[in-house]
């Protein structure tokens, strides 16, 4: 299959679904303190996505069973919401897809609960640095392993891991589509990219190694030294020039500088 190419009102549409997730995050953002548990902020991103008149596309996806995926400290992606209460240190990534009219958006930013210990606030800082390294190397003409390389070479400079069992993707008509975007990789390889291409980006980093385990439910992932990991991704539309960035972190960081 070769990815897609969306016009200009599809990928009006994409962004409108990606936006949605934003808001959402947004709401998120304002509920995230000690003691609040994984499960509320879920069943309020519920809540508001429908509320939107979008649906939580991760929901009944492949048996996934909850609208966000959780993932906290060393969790780094997949996680389930649950009657876990956040705690003050945490870091906590929050990934969402919506869809409405028939196309996806898909986001996720990594916050922290009240004070965080350096190296992990470093880590969550320099993970979305890494993100929008790669959004850089995203234009028409450029291939996939053009962004896998610079997020990687970006992190890895820094000392830290670049989890390699997943990976971004197409993302549109479907959550997932062709092509797979790497966070690792080398210059020139890859799928090449073209205008109307729409792609999520979302480089999962460790603070330690690498290596990563799958729980007994078959859905969350967490480093095996039980180091913290962090996670941001974007959606966005290939064009000749800089891509374009359909989700948005504005309405998260605006709440964030608020509290
Ligand atoms: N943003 C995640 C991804 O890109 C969403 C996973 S939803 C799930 O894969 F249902 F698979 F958990
Ligand atoms: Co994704």
């Amino acid at each position: 299959m070769t990815p897609r190419i969306y016009t200009q009102e599809e990928i009006a549409k994409i962004s409108q679904s990606a936006l949605l997730v934003g808001a959402t995050l947004a709401e998120v953002a304002k509920m995230i303190a000690p003691g609040v548990k994984t499960i509320e902020l879920d069943r309020r991103a519920e809540e508001f996505i429908r509320a939107n008149g979008a649906n939580p596309s991760c929901k009944g996806y492949e048996g996934f069973p909850y609208t966000l995926c959780i993932s906290v400290n060393e969790v780094v992606v997949h996680g389930f919401p649950s009657e876990y209460e956040l705690k003050e240190g945490d870091v906590v990534s929050v990934d969402c897809v919506v869809d409405k009219d028939g196309y996806y958006g898909d986001s996720a930013y990594t916050f922290m609960v009240g004070n965080v210990e350096e190296p992990v606030r470093n880590l969550l800082e320099a993970t979305k640095a890494s993100l929008y390294k790669g959004i850089e190397q995203a234009r028409a003409g450029k291939r996939t392993g053009d962004i896998g390389h610079a997020v990687q070479t970006y992190v890895e400079e820094r000392g830290y891991g670049v989890v390699r069992e997943l990976c971004g993707h197409g993302v549109g008509a479907h959550m997932h589509e062709k092509p797979d975007v790497l966070n690792y990789g080398k210059q020139g390889s890859g799928v090449m990219l073209r205008k109307g291409m729409v792609i999520a980006i979302e480089p999962m980093i460790t603070l330690g190694k690498r290596n990563i385990g799958i729980a007994k439910n078959d859905w969350e992932i967490y480093t095996l030294d039980g180091k913290a990991a962090a996670h941001f991704e974007h959606s966005l539309a290939i064009t000749e020039g800089e891509a374009r960035i359909l989700s948005s972190f504005e309405k998260i960081e605006e709440i964030l500088k608020h509290k």
